[in-house]
């Protein structure tokens, strides 16, 4: 399964603080908030990822993380020079996907949970159509809302409704078949003049073919479309790290547990991140064994 991270548009409800550098890019604690993402992508199992962003940003992107064989991963790039929306991932990512499945996260989704990875990696391994991942928010009319029936299947898919029919948020983690670069080339700009990745999920939902797994109670889902969700997002990881004494969406440490590196090679990192706390952690974790 092949990775896409977009992580463009322009981060305006975050003014002034996106007009110089990227949202994906604003710390959340100890690391960029793009690490979180990432994390995800590579505890699905997925070691070939393309990053999207802005002609502006995307030099940092490359100075961030490079070409991955540091992290025995594989990055590469591509410009997205206007936010057309999230189904324009599928356009400007159709070579890297060729014929494989895909995985889309969006740049600025957290997620966090126990067994996440888990149901994750069995999702991925078997992806028939779409899936997508449900979390009961208090503000539905902010997202993409779903509607399920009670025996779990999907009944409807509206991008930002008036009147949400349920209070479960389509998350910004998506798998994809490899029907979706054609099911992307078929959608046309809504109202808002984007190509929503809400009409890519209701082309599957309408052949039977779309698939939602809830995250419940156990799962953090966290937002950081505002100054005071992304201080709290910083909060929220802050408190864990410093309780349990484990940091999240180390991206080191996972590489290295996902046997993408070796132990050595993990050492290494944190070596070279070692005046930092978060580089000193990469380094007794390695230690640890
Ligand atoms: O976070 C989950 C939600 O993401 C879903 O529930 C919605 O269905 C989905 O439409 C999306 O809603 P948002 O309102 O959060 O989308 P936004 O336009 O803010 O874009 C999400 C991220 O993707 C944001 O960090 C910017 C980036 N982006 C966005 C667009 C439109 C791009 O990189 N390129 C784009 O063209």
């Amino acid at each position: 399964m092949k990775g896409i991270i977009l992580a463009g548009g322009r981060g305006t409800r975050l003014h002034p603080i996106t007009r110089g550098m990227s949202k994906q890019m604003l710390p959340v604690y100890d690391k960029p908030l793009i690490y979180y993402p990432l994390s995800a992508l590579m505890l699905a199992g997925i070691t070939d990822i393309q990053v999207i962003s802005t002609p502006d940003d995307l030099g940092g992107f490359r100075r961030l993380l490079g070409d991955g064989s540091d992290l025995g991963l594989r990055f590469s790039y591509v410009e997205q020079d206007k936010p057309r929306g999230l189904a324009d991932a599928f356009l400007l990512s159709a070579d890297h996907i060729g014929d494989s499945t895909v995985a889309l996260v969006l740049g600025d989704n957290i997620f966090h949970g126990a067994g996440f990875s888990a149901q994750l990696r069995q999702a991925a391994a078997d992806v028939d159509g779409c899936v997508l991942f449900g979390y009961p928010v208090r503000d539905p009319e902010r997202y993409g809302v779903a509607e399920v029936a009670a025996d779990g299947t999907l009944l409807s898919l509206e991008e930002k409704p008036a009147h949400p029919r349920s209070n479960l948020a389509v998350t910004g983690l998506y798998l994809y078949d490899n029907d979706v670069v054609d099911i992307a080339r078929a959608v046309t700009p809504s109202e808002r003049g984007e190509l929503e990745i809400t009409d890519v999920n209701r082309a599957y939902l309408e052949r039977g073919k779309a698939r939602l797994i809830p995250l419940g109670r156990g799962h953090a889902w966290l937002d950081t479309g505002t100054h005071d969700a992304l201080t709290e997002a910083s909060q929220y990881v802050q408190t864990l790290e410093h309780r349990q004494g484990v940091r999240i969406a180390c991206v080191e440490e996972i590489a290295w547990r996902m046997g993408f590196i070796d132990q050595e090679a993990c050492h290494r990192l944190g070596r070279a991140l070692s005046a930092s706390p978060y580089g000193q952690y990469v380094m007794e974790v390695a230690a640890a064994g």
